[in-house]
């Protein structure tokens, strides 16, 4: 009788066991596909920012997302750099001293492309240059990345995304696999978004945004597939949120936080619910969310 007994509480103790673990394992593992390590300005710790040279580093480095910024130049070219002027990221207050404060606007893409876009960040790099959309396109393609592609102050040029999604067009940025799997286009501001989709319906959509709000979500949904957004005040109630809505595309918004450096920090977002990051270290956080069970594919 009292074997029985025995055998009754071990194997209710066992029954336990199991459930704790499976109940733990669902906890830990993640929910979805995979989440994505994405290079801000295309890896601005090992290279100079927005550059070849960087699009380069990212894929030696097992790096597949891309982030960037597009702008305009006084004649119309489109270029990748992040800041409104020229004179942090290059060397044009030497070569062309009396054009403060050095706006990208003000120049032309004969005076841009002398610049040199390298230096700044170390020797190695002196001669690189600020890359035109083109260049750039070109690079990611044959490397076989993806873009997030950033259209950088569209209050100060008019048409900017009108001319971005030519240009993506005219260079087949927005058919197959390329416009399905490898390009998400971003901004600021939702008008930005709404431009994008009334020139192209089929390309992903993400919001950029600093503050979490639930209430803003829905009207957001229509025009974004994604929101990006600056990961100081994200709580888990928020990703719950966003998830429970869907994009214009009909799939599962997602949420990618910027700019996450810290890999402990991305996989405790990542369990919160973050669907990618914009990171400066990308391959940090990659290594770490595929030790913690993550692939680096987002599906939907
Ligand atoms: O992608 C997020 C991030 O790029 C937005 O900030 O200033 O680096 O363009 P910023
Ligand atoms: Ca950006």
């Amino acid at each position: 009788m009292l074997t029985r007994i025995y055998i009754c509480v071990a194997g209710m103790v066992l029954g336990l066991a199991a459930v704790l673990l499976v109940t733990s394992t669902a906890t830990d593992a993640p929910d979805r596909d995979g989440v994505a390590s994405v290079a801000h300005r295309a890896g601005a710790y090992r290279a100079p920012e927005n550059t070849l040279a960087a699009v380069d580093a990212a894929r030696a480095v097992g790096i597949d997302w891309l982030e960037n910024d597009v702008q305009r130049t006084k004649d119309g070219t489109l270029v990748v750099i992040h800041d409104k002027s020229l004179a942090r990221t290059t060397d044009v207050e030497k070569k062309i001293p009396h054009g403060a404060p050095w706006n990208v606007a003000d120049f032309t893409w004969a005076e841009i492309s002398t610049l040199d876009a390298g230096s700044w960040k170390g020797r190695q790099w002196a001669g690189e240059k600020i890359p035109t959309l083109q260049q750039y396109m070109r690079r990611v393609d044959s490397n076989d990345q993806r873009l997030v592609l950033e259209i950088k102050w569209p209050e100060l040029y008019p048409r900017l995304t009108e001319d971005t999604l030519n240009e993506l067009d005219r260079l087949g940025w927005l058919k197959g696999d390329r416009v399905t799997d490898r390009l998400i286009v971003q901004a600021f501001d939702t008008g930005t978004l709404k431009t994008v989709r009334a020139r192209a319906p089929e390309v992903r959509t993400a919001l950029l945004s600093r503050d979490p709000v639930a209430k803003d979500l829905p009207r957001y949904a229509e025009v974004a597939d994604q929101i990006h957004m600056k990961y100081l005040k994200v709580t888990p109630e928020y990703f719950k949120a966003v998830h429970a809505l869907k994009g214009p595309h009909g799939r599962r918004l997602k949420v990618f936080l910027w700019t996450v450096d810290d890999p402990r920090r991305a996989v405790e977002f990542a369990r919160w619910g973050a669907d990618g990051f914009i990171s400066n270290r990308p391959d940090l956080l990659q290594k770490a969310l595929a030790e913690a069970g993550y692939t680096a594919d987002v599906k939907d």
